[in-house]
């Protein structure tokens, strides 16, 4: 890594899926883009692909549930560019029975492991990295939540998630988008904006074949609220621009 002029993005499970796309659209706009994967040769796969199409794209070793990888992530940005001016909080899992209505049933297991990623795991990075997000000019902090963490919308009959209830990633994004609030909440005043973002029903590994969403326009809601102006909004919870209820 070398320091520059450019604004420098950190997205963790860039490898493959949103992260990989969001890191591609966010480099060609000229943003250097630090990609973080937890399978080191799987991200500087990713990473050689984008340089091809000219992005400067970096890759870096980050297993979100490995304090010793951020620590050390942090500690990288911190001497080569000295700043980070977004952090993309992408990396996720769904480890629920994908046909849904298991609460009862659900694992104390399976809803470990998915706070561990998809909650614990961005808090604990955020943290990390905060002080490095205080030094940009223009911090964004972008939590990959979904449409399925809207508690609202769960509570009400003949909404878009009404039947789609997988307890455990449900639960972990509505608690994600808990540490939006508060966090935004924190930050009020400073320079850094943290919105939680619902890419939409996408074509990955996650999303599955059936999804309805190409993988270019799921990546729009992530670069969106990583790239909002100065009087752009904080503390919300936004699909391709619109509001969600929480
Ligand atoms: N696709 C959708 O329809 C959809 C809808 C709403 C929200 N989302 C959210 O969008 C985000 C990206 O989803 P996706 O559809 O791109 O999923 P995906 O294709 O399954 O990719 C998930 C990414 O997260 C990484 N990851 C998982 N655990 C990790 C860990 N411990 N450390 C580092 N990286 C880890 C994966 O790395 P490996 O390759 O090593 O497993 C992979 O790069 C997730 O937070 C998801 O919940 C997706």
């Amino acid at each position: 890594m070398s320091a520059g002029t450019k604004k420098v993005a950190l997205i963790t499970g860039a490898n493959k899926g949103l992260g990989l796309e969001t890191a591609r659209q966010l480099g060609k706009q000229g943003i250097t883009v630090l990609m973080g994967a937890r399978d080191l040769a799987k991200g500087e796969a990713a990473a050689a692909a984008l340089k091809k199409d000219g992005i400067d794209a970096r890759a870096v070793k980050l297993d979100v549930n490995d304090p010793a990888d951020y620590t050390a992530v942090a500690k990288a940005i911190e001497k080569d560019f000295g700043v980070l001016d977004i952090l993309v909080n992408n990396a996720g899992v769904m480890l629920d029975n994908r046909k849904g209505n298991e609460t009862s049933t659900t694992s104390a297991d399976v809803l470990k492991k998915t706070f561990d990623t998809n909650f614990f795991a961005v808090i604990a990075l955020t943290q990390a990295l905060l002080p490095l997000l205080r030094k940009s000019a223009a911090g964004r902090i972008v939590n990959l939540s979904s449409i399925l963490g809207s508690n609202t919308l769960h509570a009400t009959k003949g909404s878009y998630v009404y039947d789609a209830k997988t307890f455990a990633y449900d639960a972990s994004k509505a608690a994600l988008n808990s540490f939006t609030i508060h966090l935004a909440h924190e930050l009020q005043g400073t320079k850094i904006k943290v919105n939680s973002a619902h890419p939409g029903w996408v074509k990955t590994d996650m999303g599955g074949e059936g999804a309805q969403l190409e993988i270019e326009e799921g990546g729009k809601t992530s670069v969106e609220l990583a790239t909002l102006p100065d009087d752009g909004p904080t503390g919300g919870y936004f699909h391709l621009g619109k509001p969600l209820p929480w």
